[in-house]
């Protein structure tokens, strides 16, 4: 199916979208530290993104029970925010922030380290981010979707590290989750041609282990590494502009 253009209206709409999603994973990283409940981080995300004339797009889509997903450790992603959950020293955890403005949709997460955390899990969160901001070089007019998910798996194995292959980021903007899909592997073909006007989310899950992972069945929604090795995820919207991209959520 084809990517969707973007008009420059609706790309002005989903900039503004992405920089109060911005200001709510900054609200985040003021606020987050041993001790408190990924219930905490949740309500804060809440709280926040209404004052700044939003909707945390998570809430009840799909049947999904809170604003957020906090991903801690071992989750690979959409954890759900617990009064149990008490972030401790040493953890890892993504914090995955949607926002809906005037109906248009950013999406973006970072990982925040808790305290002093293993140089393995320090290694861990650098090289996903790192495996991110690599792949920008391929978004540009003319260039290829695929080509995305072949630089992120070359530098996450190159670091002994592995990719989850099956979990993609999306198109977004006009929806939560629109084509194309992302692929965070290398693919065979090239894929859609990019064009000015697309936007879509990179959101590369990494695992310190096996790729391989579970979906909780108590919750229906957690998805843990089969392994109970650590997992980091860092995502981004982008666009593709006349002369490259543009990070939304930045
Ligand atoms: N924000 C996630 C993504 O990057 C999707 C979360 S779906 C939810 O695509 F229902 F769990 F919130
Ligand atoms: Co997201
Ligand atoms: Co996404």
């Amino acid at each position: 199916m084809k990517p969707i253009i973007k008009t420059p209206e609706q790309v002005e709409k989903i900039r503004r979208a992405g920089e109060i999603n911005t200001k709510v994973l900054d609200a985040v990283e003021e606020m987050i530290r041993a001790g408190i409940s990924t219930e905490n981080i949740n309500q804060v995300v809440h709280k926040k993104t209404l004052e700044l004339g939003g909707i945390p797009a998570p809430l009840n889509f799909e049947g999904f029970p809170k604003s957020v997903c906090t991903s801690l450790n071992d989750v690979v992603c959409h954890g759900i925010p617990s009064e149990d959950v008490i972030l401790q020293d040493g953890d890892i955890i993504n914090v995955d922030v949607t926002t809906i403005v005037d109906g248009y949709y950013g999406d973006a997460s970072r990982m925040y380290c808790i305290g002093q955390v293993s140089p393995q899990a320090r290694k861990l969160v650098d090289v996903t981010k790192e495996c991110l901001e690599l792949s920008l070089k391929a978004v540009r007019p003319g260039g290829y979707l695929n080509e995305i998910g072949a630089i992120i798996q070359e530098h996450a194995e190159k670091n002994g590290f592995s990719v989850v292959p099956d979990i993609c980021g999306h198109g977004v903007g006009l929806d939560f989750h629109e084509e194309p899909l992302v692929f965070h592997v290398k693919r065979r073909g090239r894929g859609p041609k990019l064009e000015p006007g697309m936007i879509f989310t990179i959101e590369p899950m990494i695992n310190a282990g096996s790729p391989d992972w579970f979906i909780d069945a108590d919750d229906d929604w957690t998805v843990w590494t089969e392994d109970g090795s650590l997992s980091a995820q860092w995502e981004y919207t982008v666009l593709v502009t006349e002369d490259g991209y543009e990070i939304l959520t930045k």
